[in-house]
């Protein structure tokens, strides 16, 4: 199967977890990747992929710059003639600090790469995908961005202005045959949630990873790169200004005592 053959994609945060995952898996399927991160582990991602006879190219840029966003449209259209696809995926925790102990700085910080570094992603990329009648952009948010209890303050905020952003992005693509979509994982391992891993390792008790979630288990980036490359496909042709969760379910229900509701499952 390749569902992207010749397509040109663009990827934010593609030097690690998600961003990585999805990069290998669009290039497998065909796609021209070009593969954007601050950190030079971007250089692998690209070189993983030319080893496998596919082809990518590597720019090390700060995702929450907008300068170098727009650069970074540019060098795929200059590389390769047209942008097809762009999954905006970089982001920052920020970490678990308290909203009353949050900075107006952090908050700039977080908010600059995780929403205004996804607007400007849409901005400089969707006037080429016009241009040639139609493209898919996927965006990550974050099932932090439904409600709370999946990390901090600003960086719910931003994943939950994600998911109003693809909502209004869509609606102003109108006609163009550009789509605009998000993705919202839950709690997947990479280097993001990595510490959470390694303590749960640490303590022989990975298993309490998937303890609230009914698929029992915390979730892969390739697991992420196959809604992804869903969302980028024809398959989703009529699939526009949606937040798709993929989170084993960890989102479909309010806190509750399986214990007492009768063990369907347990
Ligand atoms: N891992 C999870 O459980 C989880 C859950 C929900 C949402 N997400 C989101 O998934 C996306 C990918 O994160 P991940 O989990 O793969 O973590 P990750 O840390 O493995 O990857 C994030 C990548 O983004 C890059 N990055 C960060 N700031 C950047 C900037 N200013 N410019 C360019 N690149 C930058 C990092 O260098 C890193 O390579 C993020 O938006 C994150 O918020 C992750």
């Amino acid at each position: 199967m390749a569902r992207f053959m010749d397509k040109v994609v663009v990827i934010t945060g593609a030097g690690s977890g998600i961003g990585r995952a999805t990069a290998i898996a669009f290039a497998k399927e065909g796609a021209k990747v070009v593969c954007a991160d601050k950190n030079k582990s971007v250089n692998e991602t690209a070189q993983m992929i030319g080893k496998k006879g596919s082809t990518a190219i590597a720019q090390e840029m700060d995702a929450s710059s907008e300068s170098e966003v727009k650069a970074l449209m540019e060098l795929a259209i200059s590389t390769y003639g047209k942008i097809d696809v762009v999954f905006a995926n970089a982001g920052i925790s920020g970490g678990l600090k308290p909203l009353m102990e949050q900075t107006a700085e952090d908050w700039q910080a977080i908010l600059g790469v995780n929403l205004i570094g996804v607007a400007m992603a849409i901005k400089y990329a969707a006037p080429n995908m016009v241009e040639n009648g139609g493209g898919a952009i996927i965006c990550t948010a974050s099932v932090a961005g439904l409600r709370s209890g999946a990390g901090g303050s600003a960086y719910s905020a931003s994943k939950a202005g994600v998911i109003n952003l693809v909502q209004t992005a869509a609606q102003q693509l109108c006609g163009s045959g550009v789509r605009v979509n998000a993705v919202c994982p839950g709690l997947i391992e990479t280097g993001m949630t990595q510490f959470f891993y390694d303590k749960a390792r640490e303590k022989g008790k990975i298993e309490l990873i998937g303890q609230i979630n009914p698929t029992r288990r915390g979730g892969e980036p390739e697991e992420l790169a196959n809604a992804v490359l869903f969302l980028a496909s024809d398959d989703a042709s009529y699939v526009n200004g949606h937040a798709l969760v993929v989170d084993g379910g960890l989102s479909s229900s309010h806190p509750f005592n399986r214990q007492e509701f009768g063990k369907v499952a347990s």
